[in-house]
């Protein structure tokens, strides 16, 4: 049977106070609709359709997941308005599953119960028992006929907040949003939607009351926990959520076996894979795709992004990592930082040290070479055991092109050289310190490019005039 998935996000999000669509405000690193669009490819849906409104183009082009379709709402009239927007989508017959765009953390496991519930034949409720229920559409039970509200009796309504009566405000269990329902059944329900109430839109949960009245059962599912069914509407509830989705994926971690000295204190967005006996420290942010080794240590506050590190690196604090669209790759047993910064095609091979305020970019450097202070190493090809030193820049761009520098093993560069690309050291070539390489320099022996010292014996230095 045909399985279509609706998400509605075409409103505005005003609390939200951004021009950005709500959709589109990043949890995890990831907008908050491309979550939802994850938990929904996990389900076999032949189809899901995104209703999309308020900033349609730009909501359309940031997300993406198979079998997606995109149907624009405007104006904005109401959920219902908006899941006839997609009518013309959906199968003839199978089940429809209703997501919200703005509710990200809903799991698979939880919409896989809620289509069950629904069987293609009844109309299946996501529920929720809230504290505060205000402002939510209240799942009145009871005996329709008007001996009001009874609890654990038969869903008879959604009554929306703003419609309900004091009694029906006292309600605890609430609409989450999401539904299932037979497709069939939806689109003829769908048709025959109202606006008469007190907001005038066309309310999707009016369907709830037809559905009784065609004597269709009306059931209800509960999510696993309520971090599933919270909504995003203001920033504060963003920032709540964030913390509760890094917290789930802190535990996920811990149940591997990383030890995270404070998960509360640690953000994951994107995919972090991690060997054995692997610490993270505190304050650290992981991008994109990061794989850590077995053994590997990572200091505090240091933000790595699209990074491949091997077994036994060690992280000092403050380092900055960006593979970017390149990647970054740290080979076995290597040191990094403290405040280092790797870039975009930084390719280490074990045993490198890289030391405090050393920036490589687009750089290969083989094993056992040292990079300790202070340096600059761009498009650079570095061999085994060099010693790199303080201070020294390769000058790889001469203001239109890049030039590489291609460094021999054993190579010992002093302090403080400039080396103008393209240029090569030999292997085992020797830089004087302070020398401006323009020339290649050859193997084995010592180059230095800097004026001559001289000392003037009869120099005096100037003395201030009387007036
Ligand atoms: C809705 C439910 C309410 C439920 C609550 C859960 C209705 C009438 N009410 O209320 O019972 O407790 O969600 O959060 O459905 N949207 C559109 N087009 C529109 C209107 C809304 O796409 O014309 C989208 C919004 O972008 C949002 C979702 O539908 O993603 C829900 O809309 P919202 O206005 O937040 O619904 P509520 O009034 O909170
Ligand atoms: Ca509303």
């Amino acid at each position: 049977m045909a399985l279509d998935i609706v998400i509605m996000a075409a409103g505005q999000g005003t609390r939200m106070k951004s021009k950005r669509p709500k959709v589109l405000h990043q949890l995890a690193g990831r907008p908050l609709l491309q979550h939802v669009l994850h938990a929904a490819a996990g389900l076999g849906a032949e189809g899901i359709v995104v209703i999309t409104g308020h900033g349609a183009e730009q909501v359309e082009a940031a997300v993406s997941a198979p079998h997606l379709s995109f149907v624009r709402q405007m104006p904005q009239l109401g959920t219902g308005h908006a899941v006839q927007q997609a009518v013309p989508k959906l199968h003839a017959e199978g089940t429809t599953l209703i997501l919200n765009g703005d509710v990200p953390l809903i799991e698979a496991a939880t919409a896989r119960a809620l289509i069950e519930a629904c069987g293609g034949m009844r109309l299946a409720l996501l529920t929720v028992d809230l504290a505060d229920p205000s402002g939510y559409g209240r799942i009145v039970r009871g005996d329709p006929a008007g001996r009001g509200a009874v609890e654990g009796g038969r869903v008879h309504a959604i009554r929306e907040h703003k419609d309900a009566s004091p009694s029906e405000r006292l309600i605890t269990e609430v609409y989450t949003g999401a539904m299932a329902a037979p497709t069939a059944l939806l689109k003829r329900w769908l048709a025959a939607l109202k606006n008469d109430n007190v907001q005038h839109e066309y309310y999707l949960t009016d369907v709830v009351a037809m559905a009784v009245n065609e004597g269709v059962p009306v059931v209800t599912a509960q999510p696993a926990s309520e971090t599933e069914v919270l909504g995003v509407n203001s920033p504060l509830q963003l920032a709540e959520l964030e913390r509760r989705l890094q917290r789930r994926q802190a535990e996920t971690l811990m149940e591997t076996g990383v030890r995270l000295v404070d998960p509360e204190r640690f953000d994951q967005r994107g995919e972090l894979r991690c060997g054995a006996d692997v610490d993270i420290d505190v304050n650290c942010i992981f991008e994109g795709t990061v794989v850590l080794g077995h053994d590997v240590r990572i200091g505090a506050n240091c933000v790595i992004r699209n990074a491949i590190i091997a077994d036994g690196v060690v992280i000092h604090p403050f380092t900055h990592i960006d593979g970017e669209a390149l990647g970054v790759r740290v080979g076995a047993g290597s040191l990094i930082g403290p405040f280092a910064r790797l870039r975009p095609g930084a390719v280490l091979a074990e045993d490198v040290h890289i030391g405090n305020f050393v920036e490589v970019k687009n750089s290969t450097l083989a094993r056992g070479a040292k990079a300790n202070h202070l340096a600059y190493l761009g498009d650079a090809t570095v061999g085994e055991r060099v010693n790199y030193g303080a201070g020294s820049i390769t000058a790889n761009y001469d203001g239109a092109n890049k030039h590489r520098t291609v460094i021999g093993a054993d190579v010992h560069v002093g302090s403080n050289c400039v080396l103008v690309a393209p240029v090569t050291l030999g292997d085992g070539a020797t830089i004087g310190g302070g020398s401006t390489i323009a020339k290649d320099a050859p193997a084995g022996q010592l180059t230095v490019a800097r004026s001559k010292q001289v000392s003037l014996a009869g120099w005096k230095r100037p003395v201030k005039k009387a007036k």
